[in-house]
């Protein structure tokens, strides 16, 4: 604990030398933030008579973060409005992050860029949607205008159906839009799915491998995937294939760009609780009502080791699996690349 403190206080000085947020570091120090990790688990209340002693996994604090970690380092995160991509944002800002933010939802994206700025964070937006190029090719150029460079990215941003990301959902008016077997889905719902999944990632990838190819410094990536990405899934064929193709691009972005200090990984996420979750299940709901026996989505499994084992049946939430991105995106996983972490508290090991 000693030796952790210690690494801490070094990384908020790192943070004070590079004038980046030396307060937020500063106040991470003085209110042991960094070293609030909860313990490993805590006990079922009340005691499951099944199975004595039984635990639940503490789960990562939402507010926890490392100060200084990224200390004068430059970040793109797409789809940061809201769910994943937005506690990565906000996590990166506090550990001393300069972070470009870049979503379809103009408003909320522009408001969360505004919010980490009043907390003294680093961070511009650029509203837009990844599936074109062109907006790829300006929240990169937008990252080397306002803060001189770019060291990492988290592409972030993903659909599971053809509906913009607010779109109220109508089940049955909306049904060849939304996630479905191949016999009942859409072409626009393929179309839209694999529009932001896979050509909003390579699109991503393109730009800002060019740009740290021109830098010449290296690099840190992380495209955010899914278990649907090396799974078989029910109910939800197009955005399975979308996922494949994310882990596809990774491996091969890995190979190519490994001999210039870059590296590329993924994380393969199962259920989380977000705003896509959310709708998820709302889907589902509207669907059972609309006369289908079945789930669709989920028919066979859904839940993983860990929600299985958690008292409440709790998913991942946002914070944990952005530890394993922001662990992946920085310097110390440099033995890292081309891998997929299946941050997926178990789901694909059974
Ligand atoms: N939540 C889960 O259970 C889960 C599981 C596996 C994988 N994922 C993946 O994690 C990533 C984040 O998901 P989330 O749960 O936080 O979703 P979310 O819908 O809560 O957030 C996604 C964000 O991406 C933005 N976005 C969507 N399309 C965009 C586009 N074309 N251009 C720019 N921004 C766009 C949305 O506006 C939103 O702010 C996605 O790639 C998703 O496929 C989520």
């Amino acid at each position: 604990m000693v030796a952790r403190r210690d690494l801490m206080m070094g990384a908020a000085a790192a943070a004070a030398a590079a004038t980046t947020t030396v307060v937020n570091a500063q106040e991470a120090e003085a209110k042991d933030v960094s070293l609030g990790l909860d313990p490993y688990a805590t006990p079922w209340d009340p005691q499951d008579p099944e199975i004595p002693g039984r635990m639940n996994i503490a789960r990562v604090p939402d507010d926890y973060f490392m100060p200084g970690r990224f200390a004068g380092k430059t970040v793109i995160v797409t789809g940061s409005a809201r769910g994943m991509g937005e506690v990565a944002a906000r996590r990166l800002a506090r550990e001393g992050a300069n972070v470009v933010g870049v979503d379809i939802l103009e408003k909320l994206g522009a408001s969360v860029i505004e919010q980490i700025r009043a907390e003294g964070g680093k961070a511009t937006f650029v509203g837009g949607d990844v599936s074109e190029d062109k907006v790829c090719e300006e929240m990169v150029r937008v990252c080397v205008k306002e803060f001189g460079q770019l060291d990492g990215a988290i592409n972030n941003a993903g659909v599971m159906d053809a509906l913009h990301p607010d779109e109220p959902i109508d089940y049955v008016n909306q049904k060849n839009r939304l996630m479905a077997r191949i016999t009942e889905a859409g072409d626009e719902y393929f179309d839209r799915v694999m529009k932001v999944n896979v050509w909003g990632v390579f699109y991503s990838l393109r730009h800002e491998l060019r740009q740290m190819l021109k830098q010449g410094t290296g690099g840190s990536i992380v495209n955010i995937a899914s278990v649907t990405g090396i799974r078989g899934f029910g109910g939800t064929a197009p955005y399975t294939a979308s996922k494949h193709a994310v882990q596809a691009l990774t491996k091969s972005a890995a190979i190519d760009y490994a001999p210039f200090g870059i590296r590329v990984n993924s994380t393969g996420m199962g259920t989380t609780l977000t705003p896509m979750y959310e709708r998820a299940i709302e889907i589902i709901k509207q669907r059972r009502a609309a006369g289908y026996k079945d789930t669709g989505i989920a028919l066979y499994k859904s839940k993983s080791l860990l929600e299985f084992s958690d008292q409440k049946n709790k998913g991942s939430t946002a914070a944990e699996q952005v530890a394993v991105m922001l662990f992946l995106l920085s310097p110390e996983s440099s033995n890292i690349t081309g891998s997929t972490y299946n941050t997926d508290g178990g789901f694909t090991i059974f």
